[in-house]
């Protein structure tokens, strides 16, 4: 069904992967085409709880946008494909069921704005971040100047962006931009391990507080009404009942998303 991504889905956790090794799975149209495809599966899918994205080959997660779809766009085609990007990973960023970005290598341009689009990222000891689009005479358009901002600060985000420098695993651990950082061969295994934990917890609850920390990026949103209102559903959950039963049962609560 997908020519440029596979999908697994094991244990209620969907592994989308870039697949095009051969071109250090840079994002071209097809690619966004389809990640679009999969996070409609992802959503609608009741057997998945949350989500890994990685790319395939041990070099790079994604290399950047398809630099060679750039070449004869004009403005407004340049604009279009941005909006198209920035539309595509705000769905992520915007999944009520949690995506992790695993990242194998590169992650460089929109393979870094893809990273950050998802909800936390674990690195291999070879990732290395940047942003170097400045290096072509242009600037980041999938939301990179926006979400690098967000995740390391003004002053470290606006080096990466101007410099075109890239960052190792080790600084990017020490910048708050990755969560972890693993052996190469450990880290599909400790994404699974980390959302294992995350998939016993409340779905309904995990959607309401990715709503919430949403909202702080959010000038429109008052995000401490919406934590109000998020919180007063969880009260007409049956979730919410099986884990306060639980609790007080001594018992291990086994949540179903109602
Ligand atoms: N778009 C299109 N193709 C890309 C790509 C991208 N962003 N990144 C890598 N590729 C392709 C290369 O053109 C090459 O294809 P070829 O074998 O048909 O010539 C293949 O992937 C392998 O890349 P190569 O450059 O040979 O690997 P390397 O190990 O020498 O260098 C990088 C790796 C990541 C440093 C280098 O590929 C690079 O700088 N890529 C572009 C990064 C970038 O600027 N991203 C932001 C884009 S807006």
């Amino acid at each position: 069904m997908y020519t440029s991504l596979l999908l697994q889905t094991d244990n209620k956790i969907c592994t989308i992967t870039i697949n095009r090794p051969d071109k250090l799975n840079a994002l071209n149209k097809t690619v966004l085409d389809e990640l679009n495809g999969a996070l409609d599966e992802v959503q609608h899918d009741p057997g998945i709880r949350s989500v890994i994205i990685t790319g395939a080959g041990p070099k790079a997660f994604v290399a950047g946008a398809d630099i060679s779809e750039f070449k004869g766009l004009n403005k407004e085609q340049a604009m279009a494909m941005a909006k198209r990007g920035q539309d595509t990973f705000a769905r992520i960023e915007n999944s009520t069921k949690p995506v992790v970005a695993a990242v194998n290598g590169f992650a460089l341009g929109g393979g870094c704005e893809l990273a950050m689009s998802c909800h936390f990222r674990i690195a291999s000891e070879n990732a290395k971040f940047g942003q170097p689009e400045v290096n072509l005479g242009l600037m980041p358009g999938y939301g990179g100047t926006q979400r690098l901002v967000q995740l390391i600060g003004k002053g470290r985000a606006l080096e990466l962006l101007i410099s075109a420098n890239t960052i190792d695993a080790a600084t990017a651990l020490q910048y708050g931009l990755v969560n972890y950082v693993v052996a190469p061969g450990e880290l599909l295994n400790k994404s699974r391990a980390v959302l294992d934990g995350i998939n016993s917890k409340a779905p309904l609850a995990i959607a309401g507080c990715i709503k919430a920390a949403n909202t702080v990026f959010d000038e429109k949103t008052d995000g401490y009404a919406l934590e109000i209102r998020e919180f007063g559903n969880c009260f007409d959950t049956e979730d919410m009942k099986e884990g306060v039963a639980a609790f007080l049962e001594k018992r291990k609560a086994n949540f179903k998303g109602e």
